[in-house]
Order: structure tokens, then sequence, then C-alpha cells
């Protein structure tokens, strides 16, 4: 459990500003979307409070400790990636050696057993079918690669779950589904989490609150209600004829 606060961050790229002086406060327990247009920073903003890259400048604290210099194992934050980076040579599950859901208890040196009773409670929680654990990524479709992403970050109790477009892989109707599972897991283990997506409609039925992103920089930050009804400026307002309220009850439903 863990709020998460972004101060005065920016990250550049040659000429680029992918994130621009960024200001955010995501709250402990919250289900938090970042919503906005491709290339306006998002994945960048995720992977620096993951630590796996450096700012230029600015802070980032995780519950009121700055992490900084705290390298990505030591901060207690797992990410999902767009392209689920599983280890493509190594099972879904083996008991004795390393493999995608042991890994990370294996370097933290957990006893056998205690890998196992771990590991057995996570693919419960997140449905990963025991048929599954002796293959390998390949033999995995995308629904199913997903789910083993997802097991594998919440094998180690992480303080904040990051997620970069967890559902742009996969299909429509298992995609309903699996924002359905993500959402209950989230309200079973009330981990903080920063989900990224382009879909605003998807982002509407999943979060507590929304920050719409543009530029490197945040434009609007609200509940889906505030972000929808009360945009604070013709981006947002422009960016909101994406939401589809139909599609929203149709498809996504309550979720
Ligand atoms: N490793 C990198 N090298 C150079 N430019 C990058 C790199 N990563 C991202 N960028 C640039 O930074 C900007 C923001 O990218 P990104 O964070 O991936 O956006 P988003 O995830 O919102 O699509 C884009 O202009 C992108 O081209
Ligand atoms: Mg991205």
């Amino acid at each position: 459990m863990a709020k998460v606060t972004v101060e005065n961050l920016t990250k550049r790229f040659g000429k680029v500003v992918a994130v621009n002086n960024l200001n955010l406060e995501v709250r402990d327990r919250e289900f938090f979307v970042l919503v906005g247009p491709n290339g306006c920073g998002k994945t960048t903003l995720l992977k620096l409070i993951a630590g796996v890259l450096r700012p230029d400048s600015g802070n980032i604290y995780i519950d009121d400790v700055l992490v900084n210099d705290l390298k990505p194992s030591e901060r207690g934050v797992r990410m999902v990636f767009q392209s689920y980076a599983l280890y493509p040579h190594m099972k879904v599950y083996d008991e004795r050696k390393y493999s995608n859901l042991t890994f990370a208890l294996k370097i933290q040196k957990y006893l056998t057993d205690k890998i196992k009773s771990i590991v057995h409670q996570v693919a419960h929680e997140v449905g990963i079918e025991r048929k599954l654990f002796d293959r390998k990524p390949n033999e995995l479709s995308h629904g199913e690669k997903q789910k083993v992403a997802v097991g594998r970050a919440i094998t180690i109790q992480p303080k904040v779950f990051l997620m970069d477009e967890p559902m742009s892989n996969i299909d429509p109707p298992s995609r309903v589904k699996m924002m359905k599972e993500i959402r209950r897991l989230h309200d079973e283990l009330r981990t903080t989490t920063i989900y990224v997506t382009q879909n605003l409609t998807e982002g509407v039925a999943l979060a507590d609150r929304i920050a719409v992103m543009k530029d490197g920089t945040i434009q609007q930050v609200g509940t889906p209600d505030e972000i929808i009804n009360h945009p604070v400026n013709e981006f947002v307002a422009d960016f909101i004829k994406y939401y589809d309220y139909t599609a929203h009850l149709q498809t996504f439903g309550r979720i």
C-alpha cells in the first residue's frame, strides 16, 4: 500500500521532452488511469516511477520516501509492460527451477514450500490454469501471457503496480473479461495501481481517478465523471469525444 508523488519531473530524449515538469499525486490504494494520445509520455512516466529510466530533474516519492536513487528492485514497484516481457526460455511455473512465476521469489531466496504456496495462490487469484504451468510463453495466447505477466508482477506483493496498455494485444471479447479481472484483483488486493491506456472508455470504466496527458504534461486529474462532464480546457474537451457512453454501458458494463 502506498501513495506515489511526482514532483517537477522532467525526462528528455535529445530534443524531445517526453515528460515535462510534471506533478502528480496518486493516492494510497487508488486505481489511477493515465490516458492520452500516442507519444504524450505515458510509458516514459511509468518507467521513471519504476526506476528503469532516470529523470533529468525532479523527484519521485513512494509513501513520502524519495526513491530517485533507489534501484527498480528496491522501490517495491512492479510493472507489466505492453509487450508482457515474459522470460521466453522459461516455463510459466517450475517448482524447482527459475520460471516466469518463480523468478523474483528465487532471487529473493524464498524457500521452496513458500514459493509453491505463493505461486498457487497467485495463479488462483489471476486465473492461470494448471495446464499452462509447463508451457513457455510462445505456447500461450495473448490473454494467457497477460495473466502470467500480471501474476508474475504480484508474486512479491508490490507497493505499487504499474500497467502499460495491458489490453492492447487482447481481442475485444476477452478484453472485457480481463478488465473485470484486473479491477476485481484490485478490489481484493487494494494495491495502488497506475494503469495506462489510450482508450478513454476503458479508463472511465476502470478508474477511481483519471489523468489526461498531453506533450509530457498533465492537463486534468479527476474522477471519470469530472473528466467527462467538466473538462478544464479545450484539449480535454476534444479528447473526451473518444469516450463512448454506449460502449461503456453495453460492452464494459459496470466494472
Ligand atoms: N528511448 C527513447 N529514445 C528516444 N525517444 C524516446 C524514447 N522513449 C520515448 N521516446 C519519445 O518520447 C516521447 C514519449 O514517448 P512515450 O513515453 O513512449 O509515449 P506514450 O507511451 O504516451 O505513447 C515520444 O516522442 C517518443 O518518441
Ligand atoms: Mg506507451
